[in-house]
């Protein structure tokens, strides 16, 4: 009888080792795929007005003071046996180690300069970012002091992996792909607030504001607050009925502070209209 436990205890163990290898190695085939990529070019400006621009775009993005770290010295995003090391690397450093074409593939489309796709910055959502907004940001990048931090790349474990093979999540550049929108757009108020919603709001609440499940609810639940409780929402954290929303919270305070009146009223108004 405990010959016959033990054979089953065995072969337990052996499918899971067997599983375990089958979706590691797939995951690395997945993580490994080549995309090719447009060649777009970037133009940098030393203009002060631009800078000071880049600085407030950079933060309402999540690049500074964000995902990147306060300094854009680099972060640990999440770490874990089963999740691996996924680093958000240091930024003030990608500016002499990437061209400005190479860093326009890797933010709006999702691909390395090797081919491989980005996994975990929605470069997707960033798809539709302007010329002259993705200028402004790289220019306020490009002069800001390097900051001396090198946390290496990204290491992918089991769980991304499983993720990644069953399609619950996608590399970024085998998602759809947008182009580029071209400025001119940002006194029409429905338009406005859509580029914000993609760029700004997508990478938590999906790219089709339906939300993601466990995390985040769907946009429609804004059609609830009133331009000043909206504002309120962007500019403190705090929701409706003063309940702690704990990221979106964090996340207003540290990002969404920063928006402009017109940018808080058009994203209210496209909110309003879907
Ligand atoms: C970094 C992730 C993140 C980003 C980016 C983000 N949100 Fe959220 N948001 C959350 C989370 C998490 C919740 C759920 C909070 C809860 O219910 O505890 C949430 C909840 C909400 C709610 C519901 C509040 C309520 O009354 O329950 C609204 C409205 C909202 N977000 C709007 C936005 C808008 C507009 C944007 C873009 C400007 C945005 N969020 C961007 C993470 C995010």
């Amino acid at each position: 009888m405990l010959k016959w436990i033990n054979r089953c205890l065995l072969s337990l163990v052996a499918v899971v080792l067997l599983l375990f290898t089958i979706f590691y190695a797939w995951g690395g085939v997945i993580i490994g795929q080549i995309y090719s990529v447009e060649p777009r070019k970037v133009l940098l400006s030393s203009r002060p007005d631009v800078i000071t621009r880049g600085e407030r775009l950079a933060q309402l993005y999540g690049c500074f003071r964000g995902c990147h770290g306060d300094d854009m010295e680099g972060a640990v995003f999440f770490e874990g046996w089963a999740i691996g090391k996924i680093i958000a690397p240091n930024l003030t450093r990608a500016m002499d180690v990437y061209s400005r074409s190479e860093l326009e593939a890797i933010i709006r489309q999702g691909v390395r300069p090797d081919g491989s796709s980005i996994i975990a910055m929605p470069s997707a959502d960033f798809s539709t970012m302007t010329d002259h907004d993705l200028s402004a940001v790289l220019s306020f990048i490009n002069q800001y002091p390097e900051q001396d931090q090198d946390l290496g790349r990204s290491r992918y474990g089991i769980f991304p992996r499983f993720m990644l093979v069953t399609g619950e999540f996608n590399p970024e550049a085998a998602k759809p792909r947008k182009t580029p929108w071209a400025s001119g757009f940002k006194d029409n108020q429905l338009r406005y607030g859509e580029y914000l919603a993609m760029n700004v709001c997508a990478e938590c609440h999906g790219a089709d504001h339906e939300g993601i499940e466990g995390f985040t609810p769907p946009l429609q639940i804004a059609k609830a607050y009133s331009k000043d409780d909206f504002n309120k929402l962007m500019m403190t954290g705090a929701g409706l009925d003063g309940r702690d929303l704990g990221l979106m919270n964090e996340v207003a305070q540290r990002r969404f502070s920063v928006m402009t009146e017109t940018e808080v009223e058009s994203l209210h108004f496209f909110l309003q209209s879907r």
